[in-house]
């Protein structure tokens, strides 16, 4: 392809393998890393799948997290699927600095390194706990993903905001339907109606009765209105909750399929950072990548994006780019790190990746410790893909040990 094709075509979407981005995307990397792409309404914009241009965009205020000024590719996939953009106070994910700044600013406060730490014994107190209920009474298998993938991460998010889980367990059917991708648009929309209302209650109360959680940190420094604040943790809770649990299920998956890497990582657990790291790089999660709308007219990598036109930044082939990672296509648990954009890039690069860490440095360190001989329990062909949602990883993963 080049830029003066007269139809750029859409995003691609079909693997030829399940643990590789579509095949589209090497090829448009090496022959044209600023590609035209058509989005489902028509509009022209652009894709960008190398690791400089990423880099650049996400990096320059130029290009704009304004829901209003871009066209969402996942949108493109999902059609009407998507969680709802609307007009929230709070919603910083759409915003631009100074306003994004003042949020960003509080929730780091927040997201401390001190709370990090006290964070990992209750990651670890919780990962033990989901695995002595999966051996229960000599069970013998499970599927990993509604046994520990999902409510781990789950767990975790409602100790940071300091939401009793008992509490959370009545509304947690209406997040597993939210998350599920056969759900319908309407059906996603009334979960998250549901589940912002929730969040709301719980504001109400933390400003009442003030804790050691984030949310009441929040409310503590009266910075932010009620709704501000429901928005603020409804963003966390959804955006902390999809990400790690697909990467606990096909990080999973990836170790069982690449047995010798599996069996280095368990001769050494001291290689669990490094192969959280590579997992994330290796994997990408975030399919489609992510968004950006141009305010003005800007030259990049030989192409104008006009403005008004909008950029699809491809993490997954960002994070495969040959110039900077040598054997892009290998997973490699001994690799040495070097800035891969799992967690995106730029201002508003994952707030919380700290504590992403944290939870599969530990969640894998528990599930491979304590579960010596966790395989698959279905030939890995057989295991469903979410190949069409915005978060990818595995359906289901059937395992035994
Ligand atoms: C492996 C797990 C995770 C991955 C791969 C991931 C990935 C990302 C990426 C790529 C972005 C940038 C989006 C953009 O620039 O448009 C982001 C932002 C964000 N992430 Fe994560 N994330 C993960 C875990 C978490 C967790 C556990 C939380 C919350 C507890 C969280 C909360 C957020 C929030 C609130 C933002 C928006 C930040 C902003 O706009 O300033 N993420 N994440």
């Amino acid at each position: 392809m080049t830029q003066r094709e007269t139809t750029p075509p859409r995003i691609p979407v079909d693997r030829a393998h399940p643990l590789d981005p579509p095949p589209e995307l090497a090829e448009w990397r090496a022959r044209c890393p600023v590609a035209p792409l058509t989005y489902a309404d028509g509009h022209e914009g652009w894709i960008v799948t190398n690791q400089e241009y990423a880099r650049q965009v996400l990096s320059d205020p130029r290009f704009s997290s304004d829901p209003r000024l871009r066209h969402s590719a996942v949108h493109d996939v999902l059609g009407d699927g998507q969680p709802p953009e609307e007009d929230v106070p709070g919603m910083f994910v759409g915003m631009d600095p100074p306003e994004h700044t003042t949020y960003r600013r509080l929730l780091t406060g927040e997201l401390s390194t001190r709370r990090m730490r006290e964070m990992e014994p209750k990651i670890a107190a919780v990962a033990h706990e989901l695995v002595d209920r999966m051996r229960a009474d000599g069970a013998t298998g499970a599927d990993l993903v509604t046994a520990f993938a999902i409510p781990l991460p789950s767990r975790v998010i409602c100790d940071l905001l300091g939401i009793e889980y008992e509490d959370w367990r009545e509304i947690q059917p209406v997040s597993e339907k939210m998350l599920r991708i056969d759900s319908t648009a309407e059906e996603v929309k009334e979960c998250y109606r549901i589940i912002f209302e929730f969040l709301g209650g719980v504001v109400e109360l933390k400003r009442k009765a003030p804790a050691d959680d984030l949310l009441s940190g929040l409310a503590h420094s009266a910075e932010l209105s009620d709704v501000e604040l429901t928005s603020v943790a409804f963003q966390l809770f959804t955006a902390g909750h999809e990400t790690t649990a697909n990467m606990f299920s096909l990080g999973t998956y990836t170790l069982l399929t690449h047995p010798e890497q599996l069996a280095a990582l368990r001769e050494s657990p001291d290689m669990t950072s490094g192969a959280v790291e590579e997992m994330l790089r290796y994997l990408t999660v975030i399919q489609f990548g992510i968004s950006r709308g141009a305010a003005a007219d800007v030259e990049l990598g030989g192409a104008t994006v006009r403005a008004g036109q909008t950029v699809t930044v491809s993490l997954p082939a960002a994070n495969r780019d040959p110039e900077r990672f040598a054997d892009p296509d290998r997973f490699d648990i001994t690799r040495v790190p070097s800035g891969n954009l799992a967690f995106g890039f730029g201002v508003h690069q994952c707030v919380a990746q700290q504590l992403a860490r944290a939870e599969m440095r530990i969640g894998f360190q528990v599930l491979f410790d304590r579960l010596p001989e966790l395989r698959l329990a279905v030939p890995a062909e057989e295991v469903a893909m979410r190949e069409g949602a915005i978060v990818y990883g595995c359906r289901e993963l059937p395992v035994t040990w």
